[in-house]
């Protein structure tokens, strides 16, 4: 396929050998002020490369051409570039392909459905980053690669590797629409303890890291939120450093399906948290399952109360934040208040009970529609061995309307426990320690 050029200036390449894909690309990069190429195949991706500059790669890996590392290694034929940062967008979630595909160099990984909001934030991100690296004279490319080969899923950051005289940079573990977050040790303690670092993109993120932190410490008194220890100024940035909370998240968990009962022990313990964190007027706005740790004993964290909000006496937030499909109706809108947490964990539950989302679609004008107006499937369609009392607390908590679901998290606890007296009794442990 020919490239197709764009207007603005940073260039994103996209490589797929599905042309329709590629035009849904193109269209929101395009819509982001980025200029495009795209090539439906390695060969003329490797001529767009040597042609034209290129800041970025967006390479979908279809399943089943899984050779992900041949297909980086080749997109890298000029052994003094600097690097450009491939990001690899998945069909489907393959461990082992995202491995191998990060070891071979890549700089990040997605996996279908890819949000918009979220590729553009990882793609800025990953832009800065490379061109925040010096370039150096000779090899930089292969020493790169190198590097990345030895340090496997957790690349060096370019910037200096101790936090505030005494916490280390382990690895990172993710990036977020604020930052990085980082497994750090601090060196200090002895023996030296884990804990996890937030750092802001930019200094304009500081309110929000601060924010974050002041909320951990008012629910510090909950086994369900990661123990806030400090905050760090450094370089105009503030930084969050909390507990290190050791497990999997439940995005992960639910790679196999849970039984009923599993499910129980997940739900009654996010109830519980967020029951107390309404109580002291504050939303998350962002629950779903990659913001859940789970212990190997089964116990849960709540992570992430980056877009949380304190109401501060209000009913409603007005800032549209929060993930796609967890969204409710009132926060595609604008308008964020304790029921909208209720409708997300109504969308963990359904996905956690069923193994399907209660709304989707790959287009999100149409998934935004499907919240706002189609009432979701009975979850029982999917799980015919869910009682018919959850599936309606489920279907409850899904109401369209505000008015019509629990109001705060507290009295959907209530509910299921009034239902199914030892709801979630038992804690149980949903993975082995060998997994
Ligand atoms: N306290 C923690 N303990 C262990 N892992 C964490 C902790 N906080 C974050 N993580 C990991 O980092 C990822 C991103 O962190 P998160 O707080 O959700 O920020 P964001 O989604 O804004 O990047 C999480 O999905 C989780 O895998
Ligand atoms: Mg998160």
């Amino acid at each position: 396929m020919d490239p197709i050029p764009a207007k603005k200036m940073t260039t994103v390449l996209v490589i797929d050998r599905d042309h329709d894909e590629i035009l849904k690309f193109r269209k929101l990069l395009i819509e982001n002020d980025y200029q495009v190429y795209a090539a439906d195949n390695l060969e003329t991706a490797q001529k767009v490369i040597v042609e034209k500059s290129v800041d970025a790669i967006l390479l979908l890996l279809r399943h089943p051409d899984q050779e992900p590392d041949k297909s980086i290694i080749a997109l890298r034929p000029k052994k003094e570039d600097p690097g450009i940062p491939i990001i690899v967008i998945l069909e489907c979630f393959m461990k082992d392909v995202a491995v191998s595909a990060l070891k071979a160099g890549a700089a990040d990984f997605l996996t279908f459905p890819v949000e918009s909001k979220e590729l553009i934030e990882r793609l800025c991100v990953q832009i800065r980053m490379f061109s925040q690296q010096s370039k150096p004279k000779f090899g930089g490319g292969v020493k790169r690669l190198m590097a990345k080969l030895l340090s496997g899923l957790f690349p060096r950051s370019s910037t200096q590797e101790i936090i505030g005289g005494r916490y280390e940079k382990l690895g990172r573990l993710g990036i977020g629409s604020f930052g990085e977050v980082w497994k750090v040790k601090d060196i200090e303690e002895i023996p030296p303890s884990i804990y996890v670092a937030k750092i802001p993109l930019s200094k304009n993120f500081n309110a929000k890291i601060e924010k974050e932190a002041r909320i951990l410490e008012r629910l510090s008194d909950h086994a369900c939120v990661p123990k806030f220890r400090e905050i760090i100024e450094e370089k105009n940035k503030t930084i969050l450093i909390q507990e290190f909370v050791v497990g999997k998240t439940l995005f992960e968990v639910i790679e196999r399906e849970l039984t009923n009962k599993e499910v129980e022990s997940i739900v009654i313990q996010l109830t519980d948290v967020v029951a107390y964190a309404h109580d002291l007027e504050i939303i998350h706005r962002d629950i779903k399952p990659g913001n859940v740790m789970v212990r190997p004993d089964g116990t849960i964290t709540l992570l992430d109360f980056g877009v949380a909000k304190e109401l501060k006496g209000k009913t409603f937030s007005e800032t549209v934040t929060g993930s796609r499909p967890y969204m409710s109706p009132e926060q595609i809108m604008g308008k964020s208040q304790r029921r909208s947490d209720v409708w997300a964990i109504g969308v963990v539950m359904y996905v956690l009970y069923t193994g399907m989302f209660p709304f989707y679609h790959e287009v999100e004008k149409i998934l935004m529609d499907m919240i706002l107006e189609i009432p979701p499937s009975f979850p029982r369609k999917f799980n015919e061995d869910l009682d018919v009392k959850i599936e309606g607390i489920i279907m409850k908590c899904l109401e369209k309307e505000p008015l019509k679901r629990y109001p705060h998290a507290k009295a959907l606890k209530e509910d299921l426990l009034a239902s199914i007296p030892d709801y979630g009794k038992t804690i149980l442990p949903l993975y082995g320690l060998e997994d």
